[in-house]
């Protein structure tokens, strides 16, 4: 059955009858509607039937909105959930985003700003069903291939993915450049990291971070985008590396590193036929290149690494370092940095470590990695949420 061909399934979870019914009427020209007033009666409704969409009160007796919210993205990951509250805090907003909520609005709600949450968190949701589903398919092809580059080579399977995208009815072709591309590409990132626990909110981290350290060397503009963009993708070639290399919880032999080591190339290759800009297809392709010449997968060293490349590799090895991976603990922020500052010259551009430890001294040092990721995700959602109404008022 395709998603497309049938009716979005929206479930409306509110403890009061007003708001709740009120939902009800505005969505119900549009979807089939289910309501449920508590915790409870949402997850059964949800056991049952499912949902595309969950609009969900945070301040509900009984089983608390958060604790549902977190049930919800961990036992029903494909549906997305949009959080309508009259509790304002701030608290609440990180608990909502830290579960990787679609949108955040607040009581009172005008029928346009529901309408609009609820479509996207629709678009959303088609958007990572195909996007999972493509790179599911294309993910065991490349494993199964004795070669993956050749598989890459004839450019079928990067062509069916620029394909995918282009035949998105909601959208026009790579809408995700042309309208959201960051959202776009949150998602592709989101998708590649659901495979990997240990992965989950590490592109999100690392274009954080990443953003940081290219606003400090005085990247603007463009600039910054592609920096963000790069981020966000850099890990996007582990759709090839087989969930086992991926999370094993040891070092790995010699023939498994090889192949992870491919992830780089097999990155830059994928996206390439998406008109990404060269210095995102740079950075991706060298984001594991090492200063003294010992990275892969070109040897390059020093400044012939595309600097875009050497502002991820810092990024990435901070956020490699300061969380959990299948073989170690997560270490603190400060052993991190003296890492980083033995490896400046050997793995890392000397300068850049410099520029990094003067960005985390300015406070970003404060904030644990959970945070890191909430911040960088309320600010996705809220670059969403100003594009859509900037849209909506044109
Ligand atoms: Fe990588």
């Amino acid at each position: 059955m395709r998603r497309e061909a049938t009716t979005p399934t929206v479930l409306v979870v509110d403890d009061e009858v007003g708001p709740r019914e009120s939902l009800r009427l505005i969505l119900e020209p549009t979807y089939r509607v289910h309501t449920a007033a508590d915790g409870a009666e949402a997850l059964q409704r949800l056991a049952t039937t499912g949902a595309d969409v969950v609009t969900l009160d945070l301040v509900m007796p009984g089983l608390r909105g958060c604790e549902l919210m977190r049930m919800i993205r961990s036992q029903h990951t494909r549906t997305e959930v949009v959080v309508i509250t009259g509790s304002a805090a701030l608290d609440s907003a990180r608990a909502a985003i830290r579960y990787g909520v679609s949108d955040y609005l607040q009581k009172p709600f005008d029928v346009v700003q529901v309408t609009a949450a609820v479509e996207r968190a629709v678009d959303r949701r088609r958007n990572r069903e195909r996007l999972l589903g493509f790179l599911e398919g294309l993910g065991s092809e490349l494993r199964a291939a004795g070669d993956p580059f050749g598989l890459l080579d004839d450019r079928d399977a990067t062509a069916r993915l620029g394909a995918l995208l282009s035949t998105d009815s909601a959208q026009e072709p790579v809408a995700a450049f042309g309208v959201a591309p960051l959202e776009f590409f949150e998602v592709l990132a989101e998708t590649i990291e659901a495979k990997d626990r240990y992965m989950r909110g590490h592109a999100q981290r690392v274009s954080f971070y990443a953003r940081l350290l290219a606003s400090r060397l005085g990247l603007d503009g463009d600039d910054l985008e592609h920096a963000r963009i790069a981020s966000f993708l850099h890990d996007v070639g582990k759709v090839g590396v087989a969930s086992e290399i991926l999370v094993r919880p040891r070092r790995l032999d010699a023939a498994e590193r090889r192949i992870l080591e491919q992830h780089p190339e097999i990155g830059e290759r994928l996206v390439e036929p998406l008109g990404v800009p060269t210095t995102v297809l740079g950075a991706i392709r060298h984001h594991h290149e090492a200063w003294d010449g010992s990275g892969y997968p070109d040897g390059l060293r020093g400044q012939e690494i595309p600097s875009l490349a050497r502002i991820i590799q810092v990024a990435d090895a901070f956020d490699a370092m300061t969380t959990d991976r299948p073989y170690r603990r997560a270490r603190s922020q400060e052993l991190a940095r003296l890492e980083l500052r033995r490896c400046a010259g050997i793995q890392f551009d000397p300068e850049l470590v410099v520029e990094f430890d003067t960005v985390l001294d300015e406070g970003a040092c404060e904030i644990d990695g959970t945070l890191v990721t909430e911040i960088a995700t309320l600010d996705a959602i809220q670059r969403r949420a100003t594009a859509s109404w900037v849209g909506e008022r044109h």
